[in-house]
C-alpha cells in the first residue's frame, strides 16, 4: 500500500471506530436505565488508570492471583505438556505470563488482543527477554471466533485467562466464551483461568471503592472520551463513582451517579438525568468454586484442579478440554 493509501485507510478506520462508538453511546444511553459498554474503558488513559487499580491496596485480586501461580507452579508445568504453545487471552501487564512462561518450558506464545499497537510492543518486550520463544501476536476481539496461526496448528494449546476477565461477562456470555475457547484451542487443550470468588461483602466493596479514587477516575475516564473524541459535555465533577454489591447476582456493579438534575449533549442529542439517576458501566461477577467449576463443565471443560490463596480471595482452576 502506498503512503497516501494506508493514511487513507487509516482515516478511514479511525472513523468507522468513532462511529461505533458514537452509536454504543447513543443507544446506552437511551436504556432505562442508562448505561455505558465498559469496552470502552480501555484507551491509553484507561489502561494506565487500570494498571494504578492493580497496585492499589484494596485492590486484592492481582495480587492473589499472583501468589497462587507462584504457589502453584509446579503442579502448572506438571499439567503443560512439552513443546505447547500458550494462547491468552487479552494482553495486559505481563507480569502473570512471564510467570508462566519461566516456568512451563513453553515453545510459542500467542497474545490475542483488540489493540494491535499494544500486542506489537509487548511481542517485542517478550521476544528480547525470551530468545528461544516463537511469540505470535493475534489482534482479534476474543470474544467472537478468531483463527490461531498455522505455526502453532500442530503444537499442544494451553489457554490462559487470567484477572477474572470472565467475571466481566454475563453468566451467559462466559458460558459462550468457554465454548469458543474451546473450539479455538481444539481436542486435548488445556485452560488455566483466573476466578475470582465471592467474599465478605466490605472487602469487595473497599476493592472497588478505593480511598485514593483511582477506581473513580477509570470509570469517570468514559465520560472523558466521550467529551474529547465524541465532541461531548459532559461535566464530570456532576457525576460521582460508585461501586455496589449485588447479591442476589453476586455481582459488583459499577455506576456513575449524577450528583443532580442535569443535561447532557453528545452527538447532537441532549440526555437528561435525575439527581442520584445511575449509568451502569460493568459487572464484575463472583463466584463460589462450585458455581464456576458447574459453569466449565456446562461449557465444554473438565475441570483437573482448582487453587485458591490461603485467605481464600481467588481462585485459579486448571481445565482439560472434555471430548
Ligand atoms: N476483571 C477485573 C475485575 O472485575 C478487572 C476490572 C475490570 C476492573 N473492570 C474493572 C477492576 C473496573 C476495577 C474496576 O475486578
Amino acid at each position: 500500500m502506498n503512503v497516501h493509501a494506508a493514511a487513507l485507510a487509516k482515516a478511514h478506520r479511525f472513523d468507522e471506530q468513532t462511529s461505533a462508538f458514537g452509536r454504543d453511546v447513543i443507544d446506552d444511553l437511551s436504556q432505562h436505565p442508562k448505561r455505558l459498554s465498559p469496552k470502552y474503558f480501555y484507551d491509553a488513559a484507561g489502561s494506565e488508570l487500570f494498571e494504578q487499580i492493580t497496585l492499589l491496596p484494596e485492590y486484592y485480586p492481582t495480587r492473589s492471583e499472583l501468589s497462587i501461580l507462584l504457589d502453584r507452579r509446579s503442579a502448572i508445568s506438571a499439567i503443560v505438556p512439552d513443546g505447547a504453545a500458550l494462547v491468552e487471552f487479552g494482553a495486559g501487564a505481563t507480569t502473570k505470563v512471564r510467570l508462566l512462561l519461566n516456568e512451563c518450558g513453553f515453545d510459542a506464545y500467542v497474545p490475542v488482543d483488540i489493540s494491535g499497537d499494544f500486542l506489537k510492543a509487548q511481542a517485542d518486550a517478550l521476544r528480547k527477554d525470551f530468545p528461544g520463544l516463537a511469540v505470535y501476536p493475534v489482534a482479534a476481539d476474543f470474544t467472537a471466533p478468531f483463527t490461531l496461526p498455522d505455526a502453532v496448528g500442530a503444537m499442544p494449546k494451553v489457554g490462559f485467562f487470567p484477572g477474572s476477565t470472565l467475571g466481566n461477562f454475563e453468566p451467559h456470555e462466559a458460558c459462550g466464551f468457554l465454548r469458543s475457547a474451546r473450539d479455538i484451542l481444539g481436542q486435548g487443550a488445556q485452560m488455566v483461568i483466573g476466578v475470582d470468588l465471592e467474599k465478605d461483602e466490605r472487602v469487595l466493596y473497599e476493592a472497588y471503592n478505593d480511598k485514593a479514587g483511582v477506581t473513580a477516575r477509570f470509570n469517570l475516564n468514559v465520560l472523558h472520551r466521550i467529551n474529547s473524541e465524541l465532541g461531548g459535555n459532559f461535566d464530570l465533577s456532576a457525576f460521582r463513582h460508585r461501586a455496589i454489591y449485588n447479591r442476589e447476582r453476586h455481582r459488583i456493579e459499577m455506576h456513575l451517579i449524577s450528583r443532580r438534575a442535569q443535561t447532557a449533549r453528545v452527538l447532537g442529542r441532549s440526555f437528561s438525568f435525575r439527581a442520584g439517576e445511575t449509568i451502569h458501566t460493568e459487572n464484575s461477577y463472583k463466584y463460589s468454586l462450585e458455581r464456576f467449576i458447574a459453569l466449565a463443565r456446562g461449557s465444554g471443560w473438565t475441570p483437573r484442579e482448582s487453587w485458591t490463596d490461603s485467605a481464600g480471595m481467588f481462585s485459579v482452576h486448571a481445565l482439560v478440554a472434555s471430548d
